[in-house]
């Protein structure tokens, strides 16, 4: 591994937060800008310098938060991290449906079709109501702060990613570049409407031309 921004330093102290409480996301695209491949998921594009810090993260954070169309689509498996659950509608993914309580939490808002339901699954004191017609994720990052999750650890996906840096909620995005090209039609790390928010390179690392990026939201 080559640091080619940042100190020279040992990986989980590259990573380290800066501060707390910290939000951070953590995503991963082809040179050419895909954040999935012939599979549908990150599955098919990501590599192993990859997963070495998405795992990394994972032992950094003390939650995750990732949006249900990721879970739906990826199979999130419960996790030994509570995963947080972000949906309008309310529904909980069925591979987590048999969470033990307090391993899933529902962020969600007053008028999610799925509320009762999501009660009903992950326990009423998981779900956090967060608007009545849409999710304030502000609100979700000071509810999770105050229920002790310091930590967090956002790995998508590409909704949820631009309506966190919309919403101001992010102070670090992680990104790597795997050296692929695939063409075809995949979305971006961000997606829906635009955004415009400034970054400031903090640590670019190199591994068999795969590149990690740490950017920190400029404020
Ligand atoms: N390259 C990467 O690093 C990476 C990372 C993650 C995911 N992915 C890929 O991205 C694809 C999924 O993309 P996606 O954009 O659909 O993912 P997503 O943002 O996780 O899912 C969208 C769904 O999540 C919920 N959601 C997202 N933002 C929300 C918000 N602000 N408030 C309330 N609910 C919100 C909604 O769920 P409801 O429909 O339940 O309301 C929405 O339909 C998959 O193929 C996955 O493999 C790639």
């Amino acid at each position: 591994m080559r640091v080619l921004v940042g100190p020279d330093v040992p990986l989980p102290e590259m990573y380290a937060a800066t501060s707390e409480p910290w939000l951070r996301v953590n995503m991963v695209a082809t040179v050419d800008g895909a954040a999935t491949g012939t599979s549908g998921t990150s599955r098919s594009i990501n590599n192993e310098f990859d997963q070495t810090v998405f795992n990394l993260l994972r032992q950094q954070a003390d939650v995750l938060v990732v949006g249900a169309g990721t879970l739906r689509d990826e199979g999130y498996a419960p996790n030994p991290l509570p995963i947080v659950v972000v949906t309008r509608t309310g529904s909980v993914p069925p591979t987590l449906a048999d969470c033990a309580p307090g391993q899933v939490l529902v962020a969600t808002c007053a008028h999610a079709d799925g509320l009762d339901g999501a009660r009903e699954i992950v326990g009423d004191e998981h779900v956090l109501v967060l608007g009545s017609h849409r999710v304030d994720l502000a609100a979700l990052r000071e509810q999770l702060v105050e229920r002790g999750f310091r930590r967090i650890l956002c790995e998508g996906g590409p909704h949820l990613l631009r309506d966190l840096l919309d919403q101001g909620c992010v102070d670090e995005v992680d990104a790597t570049i795997v050296p692929r090209v695939i063409g075809g039609t995949h979305p971006r790390i961000l997606d829906g409407p635009p955004v415009d928010v400034p970054l400031r390179l903090h640590t670019l690392l190199e591994q068999d031309g795969t590149l990690l990026a740490r950017w920190l939201v400029d404020r």
